[in-house]
């Protein structure tokens, strides 16, 4: 039996073979391959595109359709459960088409259901079958999908037919080119996805071919990457101007796909601000000439009427695709309901907590968090993240986050989550022994205590630090074209914390106030944001023309580095980029050369140097400390002993 609830499910072949029932949809019509068979559409929010073009596709290949037009008339108002409901109308129905306002619900109820499921649309997260409807229409359009560049347009933080279209250009080897408005911007996991399954890499595109549309943010052009690319990371400084110097420029734009803004997946108070239309002076410009501009409705006012009239226009066409690619895609189902399920991209290494209080997905829309009891929390852990962290993306939702603690389940012991473990790390959870902890508290409270590590050593007191945050700040001070200009932002936690103190310095230098942000790599929220508590009604932090100084505590591998510039990057177009860190360890995996730096520590893998502040951690002092880690081999045989005296903390 086969289900469809990420684009991921079908392979490309298997698309194209829908693509083909498709266009024989009169035949299957006369055939009536449904007859006797029965779908039910569970849709717990809006639609009129999705479901009508579901029942009819059901109808007319000769099966029936049982329906709630509102699921706020069934019984998921008393409280039953996504669980018990996918359960019961199982047993009522031959295959189940359900939207959701959670991200992950869909799949939740696959694994209750005994009869094949749909994704109708899951919160923000995916809407496979509105990308099968897309991928139609750009192949009869444009006669095939490899080369096309497309721009995605609009909300693509919120947007799921976005997420789904975009994997799927991805693999059929189009170009994207994201607009999105200002702090709408592709999530992280979805461009980690692309970067990590598709090997695709982001480049700035010139502003000035995207102006017709929009004029505040900037695109930015994902494609295929180039083997050089790694290369322009050596000098943070210079990577700006080289990526400015290589702009896409006259890139031949084969669709534009718009988008609404999704307010109802918006904090309140952040639904206001410019987007981009597509309007008169699109449809002037000689370089979208051949553009064909899609939308998976309902529009709102982001595209002029007299679109509707231009052939370039074919949101219409493209909705009228969607019952014979459905009428496709539910005989592909019925064909299949002995197979197996398969996924283009499988998740390999799905981990369950052996204890109870293990990790949750951080993304609070997430079906694990809103109804925990129809979702048996799993993720999949990804090793080599792009931080060289460990990483757990949700089998649900699919948002990644980091892990913070790990344990081991049989000595009952575990230790903050750090590169060097990685190896022993893979032997845990192969061998059902690793634990993966979100706080000290949750490892504390299953009975776990802290692995040991060697003595600890002070490399910065209270004032050493002072000293050189004080001469950093000076320097930046100095060396910046445009005080006014600058933006300080620390990488959360601890460099945002000496970010906001490199920002009071030079405040009290200048006795002006310098703006001050923060990045979060894998977080739940906002990657870039203002830091907290920042005025509740200020705008989102610009990053176009600016002077940014990127803060960090200590630069190691420099991947962590290399994270934060790709969300600078795919964020706005800043003047410049500078690094400054507290404390420079000196070996690096990828080239980044710091500008400001506090202190050389040259230290080993096996060394762990903490910056420790006040303000970050509880009863703590500012101070830099050294220790030596638990290598992979005393971890497994766990022979914990010898002169071995502080806890890690
Ligand atoms: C979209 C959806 O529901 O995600 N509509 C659709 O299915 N055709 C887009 C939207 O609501 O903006």
């Amino acid at each position: 039996m086969r289900s469809l609830i990420s684009i991921a499910d079908l392979t490309n072949d298997e698309i194209e073979e829908i693509f083909l029932l498709a266009d024989a949809a009169q035949k299957l019509r006369a055939e009536q391959p449904a007859r006797g068979q029965i779908m039910a559409t569970l849709f717990y929010e809006p639609s009129t595109r999705t479901r009508f073009s579901f029942e009819s596709a059901m109808q007319r290949l000769g099966g029936s359709v049982i329906s709630c037009s509102d699921m706020r008339s069934s019984s998921a108002v008393k409280g039953e459960t996504l669980a018990d409901t996918a359960k019961v109308v199982s047993a009522y129905a031959d295959v189940l088409a359900v939207r959701h306002n959670w991200d992950g619900a869909v799949q939740a109820m696959v694994e209750h259901a005994d009869v094949p499921v749909i994704n109708a649309g899951d919160g923000g997260h995916e809407h496979p079958s509105q990308t099968l409807c897309d991928l139609y229409t750009l192949r009869k359009e444009k006669g095939g999908l490899k080369g096309l560049t497309v721009v995605v347009c609009g909300d693509l933080k919120n947007g799921r037919t976005i997420h789904s279209l975009v994997f799927a250009l991805a693999r059929f080897g189009a170009n994207v080119v994201t607009l999105a408005a200002n702090g709408m911007e592709l999530p992280q996991y979805v461009i980690e996805r692309l970067e990590r399954e598709y090997d695709y890499a982001l480049a700035p595109v010139a502003a000035d071919d995207l102006n017709a549309v929009v004029t505040e943010t900037d695109a930015l052009y994902l494609m295929p990457k180039q083997p050089h690319q790694l290369a322009l990371f050596t000098q943070v400084d210079q990577v700006i101007q080289a990526r400015l110097n290589t702009l896409a420029s006259g890139l031949r734009y084969d669709a534009f796909y718009m988008t609404r803004k999704q307010k109802e997946r918006m904090k309140e108070g952040t639904t206001e601000g410019s987007y981009p239309t597509i309007g008169p002076e699109f449809l002037r410009q000689q370089h979208f000439k051949d553009t064909v501009v899609m939308h998976p409705l309902p529009r709102v006012d982001e595209l002029s009427p007299e679109l509707d009239k231009d052939r370039r226009g074919i949101y219409f066409k493209q909705a009228a695709y969607g019952v014979p690619v459905r009428m496709a895609l539910l005989k592909f189902l019925f064909d299949r309901r002995g197979a197996k399920p398969t996924s283009a991209s499988p998740r390999s290494r799905a981990y369950e907590s052996p204890e109870e209080l293990g990790p949750q997905c951080r993304n609070l829309n997430c079906v694990t968090l809103k109804e925990p009891a129809s979702a048996r929390k799993r993720f999949e852990v990804l090793f080599a993240g792009e931080i060289g962290t460990l990483i757990l993306a949700c089998a649900y939702c699919d948002h990644r986050f980091k892990v913070e603690f790990i344990g081991h389940v049989a000595s009952k012991r575990y230790c903050a989550y750090d590169q060097a473990f990685a190896e022993t790390t893979r032997g845990w959870l192969q061998n059902h022994q690793l634990a993966i902890f979100d706080s000290i508290k949750a490892a504390e409270e299953m009975g776990y205590e802290p692995f040991k590590s060697g003595p600890q050593r002070a490399l910065m007191n209270e004032a050493e630090i002072k000293n050189a945050l004080s001469a950093m700040s000076e320097q930046i001070l100095r060396e910046c074209r445009d005080p006014d200009r600058l933006l300080i932002l620390g990488v959360r936690s601890a460099g945002s914390q000496l970010a906001q103190r490199i920002a009071l310095e030079i405040e009290t230098r200048r006795g002006r106030k310098v703006e001050l942000g923060e990045i979060e790599i894998y977080g739940s929220g906002d990657e870039l944001r203002r830091v907290a508590p920042a005025e509740p009604d200020a705008a989102p932090l610009t990053l176009k023309n600016r002077e940014v100084i990127l803060v960090d505590d200590v630069v190691h591998t420099g991947r962590t580095v290399k994270s934060a510039l790709s969300i600078i990057f795919r964020s706005g177009r800043p003047q410049s980029v500078r690094l400054a860190v507290l404390v420079d360890r000196g070996h690096r995996e990828v080239p980044v050369k710091p500008n400001y730096v506090g202190k050389n520590i040259p230290s080993s893998d096996q060394d762990r140097v903490r910056v420790k502040l006040r303000g970050v951690e509880q009863e703590e002092r500012d101070q830099v400390v050294i220790y030596s880690i638990m290598t992979p081999v005393a971890s497994s045989h766990l022979s914990i002993g010898g002169d071995e005296k502080t806890a890690v903390p």
